[in-house]
């Protein structure tokens, strides 16, 4: 029965563990296959062609796992390739999206900054997105350059990344902001140190919650739910090291993991 088999979820890395948590607190009977694709880590300063093919091999890899349905677990990926893979691939894609969204229409300062990799942000799925719905706002854009790449060495709270954030929010504190919007899904994992560096009343967005949402509602529509009781088993695959990936889901308790090296 296909409704057995695992959700299949791929990021560059590391970050899209931080949507991966948000999916089995809300399908705890799911199976899940994680791939980092560590080896061709940080996606986001790529070609939007090198980006569809990196994107292309994942998903086959998943799909040669029987996965059921993939989750694109990185804005980066999304943004140049889903569209590529909706076409080519019959398999319900779920892809992930800065949260302009929910920012714009509860932003009442109508100004909000946006954090994201340089392949979101000169996307023509961002472009339309934030046209549609952010044009009447001051909307401060900033790459978030070097950022993943500190995640995935383990330095979240080193000086160079205080000093590397401080850089990129200056201006968009300068300029009054009341949310900041995660455009990639490595920066949930700086939210401790955001916190410190931005002003009290500016709302931290990212789209984790919307994306498992949006996974039980496309499994249950596509009848695809896995409907045992017992909780799920979870593998996480890495084509690089495995330390660091081990060491951010180690968080979730009681559950069944493993995390593993994979060639792919
Ligand atoms: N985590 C990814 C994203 O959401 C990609 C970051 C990168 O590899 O540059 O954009």
């Amino acid at each position: 029965m296909r409704n057995k088999e695992a959700i299949g979820v791929f990021d560059s890395g590391v970050g899209g563990t931080s949507i991966w948590k948000e999916i089995i607190r809300m399908l705890p009977n799911e199976d899940t296959i994680y791939l980092a694709d560590i080896a061709n880590a940080p996606y986001g300063e790529k070609s939007p062609e090198h980006i569809i093919d990196l994107s292309i091999k994942n998903t086959q890899r998943l799909i040669s796992l029987n996965c059921k349905l993939i989750v694109v677990a990185c804005n980066t990926a999304t943004t140049n390739a889903i569209d590529f893979l909706r076409n080519n691939y019959d398999i319900p894609f779920i892809g992930i999206e800065p949260a302009i969204k929910p920012a714009a229409l509860a932003s009442k300062s109508k100004s909000i900054g946006i954090l994201a990799t340089k392949g979101t942000l000169s996307s023509s799925l961002f472009h339309r997105t934030s046209e549609l719905y952010a044009s009447e706002l001051n909307v401060i854009e900033v790459v978030g350059k070097g950022l993943v790449e500190l995640i995935e060495a383990d330095k979240i709270e080193s000086t160079e990344m205080y000093k590397l954030l401080e850089d990129y929010l200056q201006p968009m504190i300068n300029q009054n902001i009341d949310y900041l919007v995660l455009g990639c899904s490595h920066y949930p994992y700086l939210i401790p140190v955001l916190r410190k560096i931005l002003p009290q009343d500016v709302t931290i967005i990212d789209s984790g919650q919307a994306v498992a949402l949006q996974t039980k509602n496309i499994l249950t529509k596509n009848n695809l739910l896995n409907t045992r009781e017992l909780l799920g088993n979870h593998i996480l695959y890495s084509n690089a090291n495995i330390e660091v990936l081990q060491k951010l889901t180690d968080t979730e308790k009681e559950i069944n993991k493993e995390v593993a090296f994979l060639d792919f």
